[in-house]
């Protein structure tokens, strides 16, 4: 940063797209999408999901980035740079709130990723079967010492990223490995649809069966679509606050929201095909992913090789993901509490280290911390997420469409998503504010009253 008061930037409309990418994609695409999927009972789910994403997904993400690259400011300072009234602050507040909770189990769950890779390049998934593999599994998560190193890890990696900066650590990094690790599960998808019985694993990720929605089944859906593209916390605020004045936000928006999504599915395809040919459950858990791939990659030319560069590459797209979750504390511990860049970050992971250590021992019924229930009959972990994906992140989402539908004039948001009109998108802006005002609010009013049983649907 040259200047004091001179933010940094994205380089080109390029780096701009792989790195909002490199923030979508992590283990929200590879391991909650497919689990999820397969404890709400398959393609009904992700009808919903796909929904969701569209109709709810696009426009907030656009929100989000008007705010962000017109206040050039973080979750918190950017309302106020707008002359927004106090009290939109709260969504700032809630984001910072969400980042902390999200972190707390994301870094346990990266901290799997990595122990897979350390594993695979030992060699320790040769001639894997269902129950080593099941095995192998359980003691990572229960450890009790070992998941808490390698979220530490996990932690200290993100934070030496995080320090370099906007541009030579977040840039960098995605715009390099976010292709390989798509031409990777690609490889997957080959495999997996060669298995014996593939085709009941597709059956089961794309048959509609409509019996299966329920209210939180929904909420679910909806709560993964946030999760996912990193909506509701300002996550995508903060990334607009680096954008290029030239950037056209509205398709960058709709271009991540689907690659997400593509990447996504491709995951399933590799994924479900391989539980039902192994014998595995759908309902399986968040062990799915740690379960599956390992035998995915079995009894195959180059398996071990592909099997350490699958984590590697997993492991990659949860630290960029991170990277992005954290930048919103850090971007608001900097600018609104003047704290020196080094020592937000540490502060940050700092706290995410000591409280995620509850997620971490938390993880597994049988773990150290299994059986304390805090919210009904979930642990800290579940919990954790719960709390973050269901409810902060929609309830952030719902009051960034009505903070940008009814309190931002149209002709304002209309400027800035069209580049001071230099981008003629006009009619597209037109549909994308009409969900913005309407449809998106209503959709996530719905729901969540739905879920909670104030309405029934
Ligand atoms: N979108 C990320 C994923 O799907 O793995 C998770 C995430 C990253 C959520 C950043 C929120 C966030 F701010």
């Amino acid at each position: 940063m040259e200047e004091k008061n001179k933010r940094e930037t994205f380089s080109t409309g390029f780096a701009v797209f792989f790195a909002t990418l490199g923030s979508a994609v992590g283990l929200g695409n590879i391991w909650k999408f497919p689990y999820l999927i397969g404890t709400n009972g398959g393609g009904a789910f992700l009808l919903v999901y796909l929904l969701c994403v569209v109709l709810v997904g696009i426009p907030i993400m656009s929100c989000e980035f008007y705010i962000g690259r017109k206040s050039r400011k973080n979750a918190v300072g950017a309302f106020k740079k707008l002359n927004a009234s106090k009290g939109w602050k709260t969504i700032g507040f809630m984001g910072v709130a969400s980042a902390f909770l999200i972190a707390f189990f994301y870094s346990s769950v990266a901290g799997w990723v990595y122990s897979y890779v350390f594993k695979a390049i030992k060699g320790d998934f040769a001639g894997v079967t269902l129950v080593t593999a099941n095995t192998k599994f359980m003691s990572t998560l229960v450890g009790p010492l070992s998941p808490i190193v390698w979220q530490f890890i996990v932690l200290c990696v993100v934070s030496i990223i995080l320090i370099a900066g906007v541009k030579n650590g977040i840039e960098r990094i995605t715009k390099t490995l976010m292709p390989v690790l798509f031409i990777l599960i690609l490889i997957c998808d080959v495999r997996a649809l060669t298995l014996p019985g593939a085709s009941q694993g597709l059956k089961f990720l794309f048959h509609v069966d409509f019996t299966q929605l329920t209210g939180p089944v929904i909420l679910a859906a909806l709560g993964l679509a946030f999760f996912k593209l990193s909506l509701g916390m300002g996550t995508m605020l903060t990334y607009g606050s680096y954008f290029t004045q030239s950037n056209n936000m509205i398709a960058t928006s709709a271009k991540v929201a689907l690659s997400d999504s593509l990447i996504s599915i491709l995951a399933g395809i590799a994924i479900f095909p391989a539980v039902f040919s192994f014998g595995l459950t759908p309902s399986e858990g968040p062990g799915l992913l740690f379960k599956t791939i390992p035998l995915v990659f079995s009894k195959i030319p180059f398996g071990s090789v592909l099997l350490v560069a699958f984590f590697f590459l997993t492991a990659i797209a949860a630290t960029t993901a991170m990277i992005s979750m954290i930048e919103v504390p850090v971007a608001y511990f900097t600018e609104e509490k003047g704290i020196g860049r080094k020592n937000a970050v540490l502060l940050t992971t700092s706290i995410m280290m000591v409280v995620g250590i509850l997620a971490t021992l938390s993880a597994h019924p049988t773990s150290v911390l299994g059986n304390i229930h805090i919210l009904g009959q979930r642990g800290f972990f579940d919990s954790f997420d719960f709390i973050s994906s269901n409810i902060l992140l929609p309830i952030g989402g719902l009051l960034i469409a009505i903070y940008v539908g009814y309190f931002v004039k149209k002709e304002d948001f209309k400027l800035e998503l069209s580049n001071q009109g230099t981008l003629n998108n006009d009619l597209v802006l037109n549909i994308i504010y009409i969900f913005i005002k309407f449809i998106s609010p209503c959709l996530l009013i719905i729901v969540f009253f739905n879920s909670i049983g104030i309405i029934k649907l």
